[in-house]
């Protein structure tokens, strides 16, 4: 029989995004695998059960879509959904596995391969697997619209018969994924954009989005790692960093901050002294809220109000653009199928980097070092 392929629906508070969209249902269903999916998993994304049948998928119940030989998801499986999982099954999506090493644990219990969509690794072959980066592009281009709308002035350059308006400050922390793709946002909306970050090899992709990059007075020798993230500064190289980055936050109507080391807690980059030096009104939006924040006054999943600074903590944005983030989401997963699946079933290969890096769980063990190492401690 054909690989089945199940996509149950997500049941995390305000998680609107499905794993599989019509388009890529399609492609799988063409290539011999039957998809089986979740009455109404699309309805948070606009995707009718009858778009999803047009494209050859089976609508079946929640039960069904969990007992298939592959699960695909978004958010990490809840204790009563990997209760439903089929021991010898296949589980790919994010799973949160550094934060959340115990819901990898019942995984393997249940007998589950895992595979974590954060590990994959960001080399050129698994770019197209890269949800991350994804999902990370997503919010970058919201948090720049959330600050537009929040900030009570405009970001272009207006020339009026009422007078000329000086364009708004936008300051990005952070140039990786989400930063690059905040400072091309907030480019387009006509705002004078500079962005920092530790990793001088971005400085060139920064200008080439009509950014400014800001080069502190500070050195950081080898601040990249070899997979291209960013790695921990020493505390106290860390609170210098800070203590240079007052006056330019201090100068900023936005500030949209990204910054994160994978695995840890976000550096501080804005202080309470840099918040003071912001004007009311001014707006920051912290993206690294769901590892702690960039912002020691940010509050993950609210908003703050600090001397008129309003101090925005968004933990999920791709779930507020739920089509394109589905639509994105769904292509990274295409492909990890395409790679480890044929219609005769599931291939782990643990030669493969891709599959080695994301694979946490594997014949009822945790094979993913450091979840070991967390589940040990
Ligand atoms: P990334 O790893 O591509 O970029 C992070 C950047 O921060 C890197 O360029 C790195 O060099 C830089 N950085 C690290 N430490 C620094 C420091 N001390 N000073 C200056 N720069 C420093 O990460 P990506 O994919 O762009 O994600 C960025 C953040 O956005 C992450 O924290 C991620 O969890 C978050 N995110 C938040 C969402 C939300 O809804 N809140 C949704 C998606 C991603």
């Amino acid at each position: 029989m054909a690989l089945q392929i199940g996509v149950p629906a997500e049941t995390a508070a305000g998680e609107r995004r499905v794993a599989l969209v019509p388009d890529v249902v399609k492609r799988l269903t063409q290539q011999g695998m039957s998809v089986r999916v979740e009455k109404g998993a699309g309805t948070g994304a606009f995707i009718t059960d009858a778009e999803f049948e047009a494209a050859g998928a089976q609508i079946v119940t929640r039960e069904e879509a969990w007992a298939s030989d592959l699960v695909v998801h978004v958010q990490p499986p809840s204790e009563a959904e990997i209760a439903l999982l089929r021991s010898g099954s296949v589980y790919i999506g994010f799973l949160n596995p550094l934060d959340r090493p115990e819901v990898v644990e019942k995984l393997a219990r249940q007998g589950v391969t895992a595979l974590a969509m954060e590990l994959v690794p960001r080399i050129s072959r698994a770019q197209k697997m890269d949800a991350l980066s994804a999902m990370a592009a997503v919010a970058g281009y919201k948090a720049v619209l959330i600050a537009a709308n929040l900030l009570p002035k405009f970001f272009p350059l207006l020339t009026t018969a009422a007078g000329t308006v000086r364009p708004a400050s936008v300051l990005v922390l952070g140039a990786g994924v989400a930063g690059l793709q905040a400072i091309a946002t907030a480019r387009r909306l006509g705002a004078r954009v500079s962005a920092y970050d530790i990793r001088d090899a971005v400085k060139e992709e920064v200008q080439s989005l009509g950014a400014t990059f800001l080069e502190l007075p500070f050195e950081v020798p080898d601040a990249q790692d070899v997979s291209g993230y960013a790695k921990a500064l020493a505390e106290e190289k860390q609170r210098q960093q800070a203590q240079l980055l007052v006056p330019h936050i201090g100068r900023s109507d936005v500030v949209i901050s990204t910054a994160q080391v994978p695995g840890r807690r976000a550096p501080v980059l804005i202080t309470e002294e840099a918040v003071a030096a912001m004007q009311p009104g001014t707006v920051i939006i912290d993206l690294a809220a769901p590892s702690g924040g960039n912002c020691v006054l940010t509050k993950p999943g609210e908003t703050v109000v600090h001397n008129g600074v309003q101090i925005v903590g968004p933990l999920n944005l791709p779930a507020e653009m739920p089509v394109h983030a589905s639509q994105m989401y769904a292509r990274t997963l295409l492909a990890m199928i395409q790679e480890f699946a044929t219609p005769e079933g599931f291939k782990p290969d643990f030669e493969d980097e891709i599959f080695k890096g994301a694979c946490v769980t594997y014949n009822g063990e945790v094979v993913n070092e450091r979840v070991r190492a967390l589940l040990a401690a």
